[in-house]
């Protein structure tokens, strides 16, 4: 069965007013046929009003995902002990404003609680523990999300699996047992296998595939490939490839999502990075746009009051398509085109609809900026750096300029 939201019934029947020039992300996401364009966010932004006042607009955003509320630290902070009291306020949040949700996350080496990350364990004993954690979580979230990231970033950036707890313990048949398990709980949700520096082609990507292939191969359920996004501006990765790349992920089967999308640059931002941004945003919403097996976006919290980016990256930020002050930056403008071009859209009065994409974005630059990604194996971006800069080699997967 099909299932349209009102939004999607109101386009498809022209029934919206005469013009759609105030059409947002998420409106103009789903007139192209996506499901949704959303945000994450995370449960401290939640008593800024202006900001969830925002978060709640839904012409922009029709999903949401936790930040960091659904983690295992944060479900199962002792062993058997489950608080969901964090993850049910955003749950509810959305579910009130009949945004999508996208749950995240159920096995990741990151954020684990003490308990898992220090125990002594056995293959028996972690894998008893690890399908009692997954069982109780989405059980606990059945029939609120759209998908779950069943197993995070469990690859290295060589291809490698991560060695992980779980991978020490249990070898690689940890993550389609995951799948399984997820799978027994809620038959209906989404299952992803979710990882960053795999929305272009090279051996990360091409081991995220054959995850694809082992979890089909254990009999095990997958039913998407989330590809995060955290990306660097004028290092950002084509629009060609990362299409094309999507592409090998629909080959064999599976949906496809940008599931972190942030663009990052060197502070102070200005006028020059803030219009690469918007062509690095638009480029790569643009693969997703021009995907039919790409399901949707969401952003890695909407306004750089909140990013992650500065506490993790030292010099790095302005990296969302808000600002600090809640302000859209010119980022905004760069989506919402590759998304169909709003401005130009109109619904007639005899229901036909414009609002068909007329995306003309490029992808990236063809020059690094400082700090900014240059090469490795795989890498399809800008190769020659910014002058006064140098590419610079620091293993077979990253170079830098710098
Ligand atoms: O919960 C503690 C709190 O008790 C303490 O007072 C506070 C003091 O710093 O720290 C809190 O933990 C922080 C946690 O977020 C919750 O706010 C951690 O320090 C902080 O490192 C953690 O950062 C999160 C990060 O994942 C951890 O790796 C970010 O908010 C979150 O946006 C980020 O999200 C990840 C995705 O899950 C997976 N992909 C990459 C992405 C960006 O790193």
């Amino acid at each position: 069965m099909v299932c349209l939201s009102a939004k999607a019934l109101l386009l498809a029947a022209g029934c919206l007013p005469q013009l759609v020039h105030s059409a947002g992300l998420d409106t103009s996401a789903v007139a192209l046929g996506k499901l949704y364009f959303g945000t994450a966010t995370d449960n401290p932004e939640l008593t800024d009003t202006a900001y969830v006042t925002q978060l709640n607009n839904t012409d922009d955003f029709g999903q949401i995902t936790p930040g960091n509320s659904q983690k295992w630290d944060a479900t199962e902070p002792s062993q058997n002990t489950f608080t969901f009291t964090n993850g049910d306020v955003i749950a509810d949040l959305a579910e009130a404003n009949g945004q999508k949700l996208r749950c995240h996350n159920l096995v990741w080496y990151n954020q684990l609680p003490s308990w898992v990350s220090s125990g002594t364990w056995t293959n028996a004993t972690l894998l008893a523990a690890m399908k009692n954690h997954i069982t109780n979580v989405v059980t606990h979230y059945k029939g609120q999300c759209y998908a779950w990231d069943v197993v995070n970033e469990g690859l290295a950036d060589d291809g490698t699996y991560r060695d992980n707890i779980f991978y020490q313990y249990i070898g690689e048949a940890y993550i389609p047992i995951a799948f399984a398990t997820a799978a027994a709980a809620d038959p209906d949700v989404k299952l992803y296998y979710n990882d960053y520096n795999i929305e272009y082609a090279g051996a990360k990507s091409t081991a995220a595939q054959n995850i694809v292939k082992l979890i089909k191969s254990y009999g095990a359920k997958i039913d998407g490939v989330g590809l995060q996004g955290h990306f660097i501006v004028g290092s950002t990765p084509s629009q060609s490839s990362q299409a094309s790349n999507m592409a090998a992920f629909a080959a064999l089967g599976v949906e496809v999502a940008i599931t972190e999308l942030d663009i990052r640059m060197t502070l102070p931002s200005t006028d020059a990075l803030l219009a690469q941004q918007k062509t690095d945003y638009a480029g790569t919403v643009a693969a997703c746009a021009q995907t039919s097996a790409c399901v949707g976006v969401t952003i890695w919290d909407w306004t750089d009051k909140y990013s992650w980016v500065p506490s993790t990256f030292s010099g790095q930020g302005a990296a969302c398509p808000w600002d600090e002050n809640l302000v859209k930056k010119p980022a905004y403008t760069g989506i919402l085109t590759a998304l169909g071009g709003t401005a130009t859209s109109t619904s007639t009065a005899s229901g036909s609809s414009t609002t068909t994409s007329t995306s003309t974005s490029t992808g990236s630059s063809s020059v690094a900026q400082q700090y900014g990604q240059c090469g490795g194996s795989g890498w399809t971006g800008a190769t020659t750096c910014v002058s006064g800069t140098t590419c610079t080699y620091f293993n077979d997967w990253y170079s830098q300029c710098l």
